[in-house]
This record gives C-alpha cells, sequence and structure tokens, in this order.
C-alpha cells in the first residue's frame, strides 16, 4: 500500500518543492505547451516538481515514456516520448537510457521490461492497473483455446505478462483489425476487451471474430443514445471515440481510432468543436496545439491512469523503487507475443 506521507517527508527533506512563481517564469517554454488548461498557478506548484524530475532524469540516464491519458504537467512537463500503447511499446525498444519511468498504468511498464529486460522500469504506483487487465488470466486463454481449438488467440497489450506468454499474439487498438485480418484462420480469438473485438469484427467480416468479455471501465459508461443527445443539442460537434467504446458508440461518432489516431484525426481535420469520447486528459494534451478547436465534454477519467503524479514520479526516480520485475520464462514468450505484433504491424506499415 502506498504511504503518501511517508514519500512526502522523504522528498521535502531532499528537495526544495515549495510553490515557486519565479521558478515557473523561467520555465515558460514547457508552460506554454499546456497553457490553455493549466492555470499559472497550478504551474507554480507545478514546476518545482517538474525541474526536479528533469534534473534527477539526466542523473539517471532515464527516459520518460507518457502515455496520452497522462495529465499534462506529465505529458508535457516531463515525458521525453508521449503516444499510444503502440508507440510506447516500440519506443521502449529504442531508447538508450539506462531507465525507463513508465507514466501509464502497470501493464505498459510490464511490456517495456518485457522489450527491454536489462533496464530498469520504474512504474510510479503498482496499484496502477486496469480493467482490461485485471479481466483475464493465463487459465481464460487456455479456456478459450478449449471451446475454439485451433483459432489463433490475439490478445490485447492490455493484459499482463502471463496473458501475453499465453498468446499467440498481441495487438493494440492502432493495429487489432489488421492483425487479425492476417491471422491463417477463420476463427480468431480476441482477448479481453469484448467491444474492441466487436468493433474488429464489423471491420474484419471475413473473419469469425470471437472474444473474452472483459471491458474497460472508462470507455463502457458511454452510450448511443448519450451521443444522440449530444449531437441534438450540439449540432456540428465532431464525435470522435476509442474502440474500447461499445460498437453502437463507434457507431454514431464521426471517427473511431486510437488514442494517437484520435490525435491524428482532430489534428488534421480541424473541427470546430470535438467531444473526445475517451479519457479526459486526451482533449487536455492537444488543446494547446490546436487552439481553433473547442473541446467540448463530457470526458470520463482512468481512476487508474490518474494514480500517476510529478509526486510518485520524483520519488520513484529518487529512490528507484517501484522496479517492475517479470519472471524469465514468462518474459520470453510475453515477449514473442508482442514482438510477433510490432513486426507484423512494421510489414504491414502502421
Ligand atoms: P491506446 O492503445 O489507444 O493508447 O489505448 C490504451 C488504453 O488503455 C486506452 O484505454
Ligand atoms: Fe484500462 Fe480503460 Fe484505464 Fe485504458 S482507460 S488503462 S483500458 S481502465
Amino acid at each position: 500500500m502506498f504511504d503518501l506521507p511517508a514519500q512526502r517527508a522523504h522528498l521535502s527533506e531532499k528537495y526544495d518543492l515549495t510553490p515557486s512563481p519565479e521558478l515557473a517564469a523561467s520555465m515558460t517554454d514547457i508552460y506554454d505547451r499546456m497553457s490553455r488548461v493549466v492555470s499559472p498557478v497550478d504551474w507554480a506548484i507545478y514546476a518545482p516538481y517538474v525541474k526536479a524530475i528533469i534534473d534527477l532524469k539526466a542523473e539517471r540516464n532515464a527516459v520518460i515514456l507518457g502515455h496520452n491519458y497522462m495529465t499534462p504537467e506529465i505529458y508535457h512537463g516531463i515525458s521525453d516520448f508521449g503516444g499510444d500503447s503502440l508507440q510506447l511499446a516500440i519506443r521502449a525498444t529504442e531508447v538508450e537510457a539506462d531507465v525507463i519511468v513508465q507514466c501509464g498504468v502497470h501493464f505498459m511498464a510490464e511490456t517495456s521490461k518485457i522489450l527491454s529486460p536489462t533496464k530498469t522500469v520504474l512504474m510510479p504506483d503498482m496499484e496502477a492497473g486496469c480493467s482490461l487487465a485485471e479481466s483475464i488470466t493465463a487459465e481464460g486463454i487456455e479456456e478459450m483455446r478449449t471451446r475454439y481449438p485451433g483459432a489463433p488467440v490475439v490478445s490485447y497489450v492490455n493484459t499482463t505478462a502471463e496473458v501475453k506468454a499465453a498468446s499467440d499474439i498481441c495487438c493494440t487498438s492502432s493495429n487489432a483489425a489488421q492483425i487479425v485480418a492476417a491471422q491463417d484462420s477463420h476463427t480468431v480469438i480476441m482477448t479481453p476487451d469484448r467491444y474492441l473485438a466487436q468493433n474488429v469484427a464489423r471491420d474484419v467480416p471475413q473473419k469469425n471474430v470471437v472474444w473474452w468479455e472483459g471491458s474497460c471501465i472508462v470507455h463502457e459508461q458511454y452510450s448511443a443514445s448519450d451521443l444522440r443527445d449530444f449531437r441534438r443539442w450540439n449540432p456540428g460537434t465532431r464525435l470522435i471515440a476509442h474502440p474500447e467504446c461499445p460498437p453502437d458508440v463507434v457507431a454514431e461518432s464521426d471517427f473511431s481510432g486510437s488514442t494517437s489516431g484520435i490525435i491524428k484525426y482532430v489534428t488534421d481535420e480541424k473541427p470546430e468543436k470535438a467531444l473526445l469520447i475517451t479519457e479526459c486528459s486526451m482533449a487536455s494534451n492537444i488543446a494547446d496545439e490546436l487552439p481553433e478547436v473547442e473541446f467540448v465534454g463530457p470526458c470520463n477519467m482512468c481512476p487508474y491512469m490518474k494514480k500517476i503524479t510529478l509526486e510518485k514520479v520524483l520519488f520513484a526516480l529518487d529512490t528507484m523503487t517501484g522496479q517492475i520485475e517479470v519472471d524469465a520464462d514468462v518474459a520470453v514468450k510475453a515477449r514473442q507475443s508482442v514482438q510477433r505484433m510490432i513486426d507484423l504491424s512494421r510489414q504491414l506499415g502502421i
């Protein structure tokens, strides 16, 4: 369990973390990337943490990988690379650093460790999980194999290392349809997200896609009737959904894609008004780059992603705690599944 008071006491002995308008003013190059969504008062609170983390990164030869759902002070303030699950997984294979700090959720850090076993991978809060990753175990994969003999198992990267090891290949939301279409079998098992699988089944009608009954607690909250109401009350708004949303929600939207696919769509299209049907921080992270787009609510927060804070990142880097370990045999098999996905994605030009 997390001992926040002890962490705070440790940090306050080593760092001056008092809010500082002067320090904040000296870091406007960073603040300019988030000034539309982070107030100057909040920036004065964040700046000492951002400065301490940047200094410590250099000392430890560390890089920070920030998922698109991180809050702006993490995404723009301290991350060396931002991106969706696939992009971060690929980055993990490319970085030269000794230490990777994963600002995202646990399965992402595990994926980085699987791909870079010699690097130290730090997770600022081990309790940053994922409802999808928690919905299936390696036994669940075997159950599906028994139910559909001979069918390949395509598991979303939002899974534990054990589940990846028990699968044939991984996918992310940016390559799921293509990975399924490329399988050498009519029936393809997709785990653990039933909605992603149903969305893929619609896009790849030549395959018989069968699925595990997991779901994302953030995206399952949206309903098609909410979207219809929203469109009626806010005409002209572009509705953009993540494929972890139920299929009728995706059908009501104007575009569906991975978190980076969504960013690309909004950046290319620059709609006057956009509703991102996904996690809240997505819109905040692109608001400054796209001043011409008005991002309208509602949005849902991922309680797991929101466990990652500047304070926890600083503590992890300072103490080198929160190191990810993966059993060596499991890691070898899990790596095969992730690497097959990366290789196939490259081959398919994704
Ligand atoms: P992306 O692969 O689109 O970044 O999605 C990861 C995730 O957890 C979305 O809920
Ligand atoms: Fe998991 Fe959903 Fe949170 Fe993504 S948004 S980490 S899928 S719970």
